[in-house]
């Protein structure tokens, strides 16, 4: 056979590892893409009502300003409560002791609890604002409900919102009306 036929010359078949690799980078970012996509829209489900939207606070510094943008979606504009969520005004949660006041407002509430005489029962009831509202915000606006619409309670200062901030460090869960 001649040294220079076509038979001689030819190349081996590229291995069949390379074929491989050439389709499983694509498949594993399209896996990736979906897998993002599909998270990203789980997230998004299990946000509490009406948390969207709202900014996040570093700019505001009165009580007024905070509790327009962070509770009267659900509380109302002057605390009167709304169709679903439960007032802010006369109530003992408010008016009463502080550091129940301030641990709900740190880290949420959830199941059955009552309200100037009529129960309220949510699975995802009250969001905790721990990562949005700062000590100097979350006493702000915490002495704005409790001195505001009638509410004449003694104010709330930083120091006793990051005191429980540190002591209940860590806590992912919101509370219940039973352990507090
Ligand atoms: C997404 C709606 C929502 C937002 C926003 C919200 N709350 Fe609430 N809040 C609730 C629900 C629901 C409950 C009742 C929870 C339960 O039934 O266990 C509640 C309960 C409370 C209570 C105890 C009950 C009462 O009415 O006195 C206080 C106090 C309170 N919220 C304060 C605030 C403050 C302050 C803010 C803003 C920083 C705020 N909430 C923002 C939904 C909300």
């Amino acid at each position: 056979m001649p040294a220079n036929s076509p038979s001689s010359n030819a190349q081996p078949p590229p291995p069949v590892r390379r074929h491989l690799y050439t389709w499983l980078i694509p498949l594993i970012t399209v896996v990736l893409v979906i897998a993002a996509v599909v998270g990203g829209l789980y997230l998004q489900a299990t946000r509490f009502p009406g948390e969207e939207g709202l900014p996040v606070a570093d700019d505001v510094e009165g009580g007024a300003e905070l509790y327009a943008r962070y509770c009267a979606t659900c509380h109302g504009d002057r605390g009167q409560g709304t169709a679903m969520f439960p007032p802010v005004v006369n109530t003992d949660w408010v008016v009463g002791d502080k550091d129940r006041l301030i641990l709900v407002t740190l880290h949420g509430l959830t199941g059955p609890i009552e309200v100037r005489g009529e129960l309220y029962d949510f699975d995802y009831g009250m969001p905790a604002f721990e990562d949005r509202l700062s000590d100097e915000q979350l006493a702000s606006v915490l002495t704005h409900i409790r001195t505001s619409w009638g509410n004449e309670a003694s104010p709330i200062t930083s120091e006793e919102v990051a005191a429980l901030r540190q002591e209940y460090e860590g806590r992912t869960t919101p509370w219940r009306d039973e352990e507090l």
